[in-house]
C-alpha cells in the first residue's frame, strides 16, 4: 500500500473511531453527561444563551427554537468530549524514520527521487486551510467567534442586499460549555437553493462573488465553509443550515461536513422543515448554525463590538443580538433604503496582468481582437481598440488563438498599458455616503451617552433636526458634538476601482484625554484585527493632526475627543490576508486615505477655532457684565457723579468694550 493510501486509511479511522459528530455525541452520552440531546436546548436564565450540550446529529430535526429558550429553565451546562481529542480529525504527519526507511539510499543521500516521488501528492485546498487556519482569522479561540459570526453575516448582508431585502438580522452565541459554542445567524434573504446548500457549506473556495467585479462584503468564496470547516475540526459536529427560498416553497435543514481530504461535502442530514411556526410564516431567509471550540469575551475585539459597528456602516440593517449572560441587544434600522445597487463591470485593461492576459485568449472562442478588446474589458470602445491593436502592431480581424499562438501577447500587453485609457466606471461601487455616515456616528455616539445600544431613525432625525447644520465647514454641531464625513471621488488601484470615505465625531461625549478611536471599514463589514497592518491605521498616524489643533505624538494617534471612522469600497478589496483583516498598503489606497483626513481635518479645525473664538466671546461678556456696573459705582464715588452722568458713563463704556470684543 502506498504511504498515502496507509495515511488517508488511518486518518478516516480517527474520523471514525474518535471524533465522528455521531461518535463524539455516543460517548458522551456514555459518560452521562448530557442531560438532553438536541442543538438549541438553551438556558434562559439571565438573558444569557446557555446551552445543554448535545449532539445535532441525533436530532436533525430540532432546532433551537431561540424565541421559547429565552423563557427556557436554567440548567448547568456539561462538557463536551475535549477539544484536544476532535482535533485528531487532521490527517497525522508520517513518522519520517519510517518513511525515509522506504526509499532506496545511495550514499550520502537520505532520499532518492524515486522514493522522494511516493511522498508527493495533491494537498487539498480544505487540508492547507485546515493546517493554516490562522490565514483565515482562526488562529485563537476569541478570534474564531468573532470570524464565523462575521462570515454569516457578511453572506446574510451581502445576500439582502443582492436580492433587494431589506436585512434584519438575528444573531445569537448559545453557551454549550466555556469554551464551546454554537454560532447561529439567521437572515431574511433570498434563501438558498437546496441543491446549493452541500456546496456552499461543505466546500472551500465555492462562491458567487470571486469571478465578478462589483462590491460586496464576501469576494473569496472561503468564508463560511471555512467556518464549517473550523467548527468540524473542533468540535466534531456538523453544520447545520435551514433555509427557504419564498412563500409557497418547503424549509428545508441540512446538516453537512467537509471531507478534508477531499475538499468534497458530505451530507450527514437532510430534512424538510414542517409544523415549525417560525419557518411556516417567514417568507424566506437563511439560518445558520455552528458549533465551535471558541472563547466568549468582550473588548473592542468581541462580537459585541463588532455588531455595532456593523450597525454604523450599515444603517439600512436591523439587528438583533443574544449572547450568554448579556442583555438582548436591538441595532435599530437609521436609513429606511437600501444603498444603491453597484453595477458588475468588466475589468480594466490596465489591471489586467500578462498571465490573466493570455488565459482570457485562450478562453475565448470565434471573437477576432477587435471584439475581444471590446467585449471583455470596460472602457475600450471600437477606436480604442484598433489604436490598442495598431500599437502593437496586430491587425483587427486578426483570431483570439492566433495571437495566442503566435506570442504577440507581451506586445498586446504592452500596447495595452500604453494606451490612455478612461478609468473604469465607477458604478461597481456604493460607497455608505456623507450624510449616512453623519447620522450614523450621531446614532452612536448619542446613543451610547445615553447608556443605550443605538438611536432609531426617527430619533435620529430629531437630533439632525436640532442640530446646526454649517454647510460652509460641511457638518453638524449637536450641543458640542460635531461630526463631519467626506466620500472621496472614485480612484483606481492596479485596475480595480475604489473610494475611500472618512468620518469623524469631536466633542461632547468622548474622552478628552485618551487617543482618538479608529474605526476601519472595508465594503461595509469593520475589520477588528491587525490594526497595525492596515493602511487606513498609517493614513491616520501619518496625517499631521497638529495642523489642525489637535494633539499629536510622535508616529502616535491623535489624542482629542475624537472618533474617525475610515471606509474603503471596492470592487476587490485588497486585504494583506484570507482572514480579510487588514487593507494593503497600495500607495493610491494610501493617498486617497490621506486627502479625506486632511479634508474632515481641516472641517475640524474650522469648527474647533469658531468654538474657542465663541467661548472667548462669552467669557469676555459675562466679564463685562460682572464688573461693569461695580466700576460705575467706584466712578460715581471717585468722580462724584450724578445718576445720570453714571449711566451715560457705563453706557459708553459698555459701547466700547463690546465693539473690542468684535462681536
Ligand atoms: N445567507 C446566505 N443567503 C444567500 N446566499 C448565501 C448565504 N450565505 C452564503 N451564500 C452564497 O454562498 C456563497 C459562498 O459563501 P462564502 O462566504 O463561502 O463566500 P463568499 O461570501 O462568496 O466570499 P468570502 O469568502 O469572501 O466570504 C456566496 O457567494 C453566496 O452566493
Ligand atoms: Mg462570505
Amino acid at each position: 500500500m502506498s504511504p498515502a493510501r496507509t495515511e488517508s486509511a488511518a486518518s478516516s479511522k480517527k474520523i471514525r473511531g474518535s471524533a465522528g459528530p455521531i461518535a463524539a455525541a455516543d460517548e458522551s452520552h456514555g459518560r452521562g453527561t448530557v442531560q438532553a440531546p438536541g442543538r438549541g436546548k438553551r438556558n434562559g436564565k439571565g438573558n444569557g444563551a446557555q446551552l445543554e450540550f448535545g449532539a445535532i446529529a441525533e436530532r436533525p430535526d430540532k432546532r433551537p427554537d431561540k424565541r421559547s429558550a429565552r423563557q427556557a429553565e436554567a440548567k448547568p451546562s456539561k462538557a463536551p468530549a475535549p477539544v484536544a481529542e476532535t482535533l485528531e480529525l487532521m490527517p497525522s504527519e508520517p513518522e519520517p524514520a519510517k518513511e525515509a526507511a522506504r526509499g532506496k539510499r545511495k550514499s550520502g543521500r537520505r532520499l532518492d527521487a524515486v522514493a522522494m516521488a511516493t511522498k508527493q501528492r495533491e494537498i487539498s485546498i480544505s487540508e492547507f486551510f485546515s493546517k493554516n487556519r490562522h490565514l483565515l482569522g482562526f488562529d485563537n479561540p476569541q478570534k474564531a467567534l468573532l470570524t464565523t459570526v462575521r462570515e454569516a453575516v457578511d453572506n446574510a448582508l451581502d445576500a439582502c442586499e443582492e436580492a433587494g431585502i431589506l436585512p434584519r438580522l438575528d444573531i445569537t452565541i448559545f453557551e454549550v460549555n466555556e469554551d464551546r459554542y454554537i454560532v447561529s445567524v439567521e437572515d431574511n434573504g433570498p434563501g438558498i437553493v437546496k441543491a446549493q446548500l452541500p456546496k456552499i457549506f461543505g466546500k472551500l473556495l465555492y462562491g458567487s462573488k470571486f469571478h465578478r467585479l462589483k462590491q460586496s462584503r464576501g469576494q473569496q468564496g472561503i468564508g463560511i465553509s471555512a467556518a464549517s470547516m473550523y467548527g468540524q475540526l473542533t468540535t466534531g459536529r456538523p453544520v447545520r443550515i435551514t433555509s427557504k427560498i419564498g412563500t409557497g416553497h418547503e424549509s428545508h435543514r441540512v446538516e453537512l461536513q467537509i471531507d478534508t481530504a477531499k475538499n468534497q461535502p458530505v451530507v450527514v442530514s437532510d430534512s424538510v422543515v414542517t409544523g415549525d411556526a417560525h419557518w411556516d410564516t417567514v417568507e424566506s431567509g437563511t439560518l445558520v448554525e455552528i458549533e465551535l471550540a471558541a472563547s466568549f469575551k468582550g473588548g473592542h475585539h468581541g462580537v459585541e463590538s463588532y455588531l455595532r459597528q456593523t450597525a454604523l456602516a450599515n444603517p439600512h440593517a436591523e439587528i438583533h443580538y443574544l449572547a450568554p449572560r448579556k442583555q438582548p441587544l436591538h441595532f435599530p434600522r437609521v436609513v429606511a433604503e437600501l444603498p444603491p445597487e453597484p453595477n458588475e463591470i468588466k475589468p480594466h485593461p490596465h489591471g489586467v496582468e500578462i498571465g490573466l492576459l493570455m488565459r482570457m485568449l485562450k478562453e475565448v472562442r470565434g471573437r477576432n481582437m477587435r471584439q475581444f478588446l471590446v467585449q471583455s474589458f470596460s472602457r475600450v470602445s471600437d477606436k480604442t481598440a484598433v489604436a490598442i491593436l495598431e500599437r502593437a502592431q496586430i491587425a483587427p480581424s486578426t483570431s483570439t488563438a492566433e495571437v495566442f499562438r503566435e506570442q504577440q501577447v507581451e506586445a498586446l500587453y504592452r500596447a495595452i498599458q500604453g494606451t490612455k485609457l478612461m478609468a473604469p466606471p465607477s458604478s461597481c461601487l456604493a460607497p455608505i455616503g456623507a450624510e449616512s455616515i453623519q447620522r450614523a456616528m450621531l446614532a452612536l455616539v448619542v446613543a451610547s451617552e445615553q447608556g443605550g445600544d443605538g438611536l432609531d431613525g426617527e430619533a435620529v432625525d430629531q437630533i439632525v433636526e436640532q442640530a446646526e447644520v454649517d454647510p460652509e465647514v460641511g457638518g453638524m454641531d449637536t450641543g458640542g458634538l460635531f461630526v463631519t464625513a467626506v466620500t472621496r471621488p472614485p480612484s483606481v488601484y492596479r485596475g480595480n476601482p475604489f473610494a475611500v470615505e472618512v468620518g469623524i465625531a469631536y466633542g461632547k461625549g468622548l474622552p478628552a484625554d485618551q487617543l482618538a478611536r479608529v474605526f476601519r471599514f472595508a465594503n461595509r463589514v469593520p475589520l477588528l484585527y491587525q490594526a497595525s497592518a492596515c493602511s487606513m491605521t498609517k493614513s491616520v498616524l501619518q496625517t499631521a493632526w497638529r495642523n489642525y489643533d489637535i494633539q499629536q505624538s510622535r508616529g502616535a494617534l491623535p489624542m482629542a475627543p475624537l472618533v474617525i471612522m475610515l471606509h474603503i469600497a471596492s470592487a476587490w478589496v485588497p486585504y494583506t490576508s484570507e482572514s480579510k483583516e487588514a487593507i494593503a498598503h497600495y500607495p493610491e489606497i494610501l493617498k486617497e486615505l490621506k486627502l479625506a483626513l486632511q479634508e474632515v481635518g481641516r472641517r475640524l479645525a474650522i469648527h474647533v477655532r469658531r468654538r474657542r473664538r465663541a467661548a472667548d466671546e462669552e467669557k469676555k461678556q459675562r466679564y463685562i457684565q460682572k464688573y461693569i456696573d461695580p466700576i460705575g459705582e467706584a466712578l460715581q464715588e471717585i468722580l462724584k457723579l450724578s445718576d445720570k452722568q453714571v449711566a451715560t458713563t457705563v453706557e459708553t463704556l459698555r459701547d466700547v468694550l463690546e465693539k473690542s470684543r468684535k462681536l
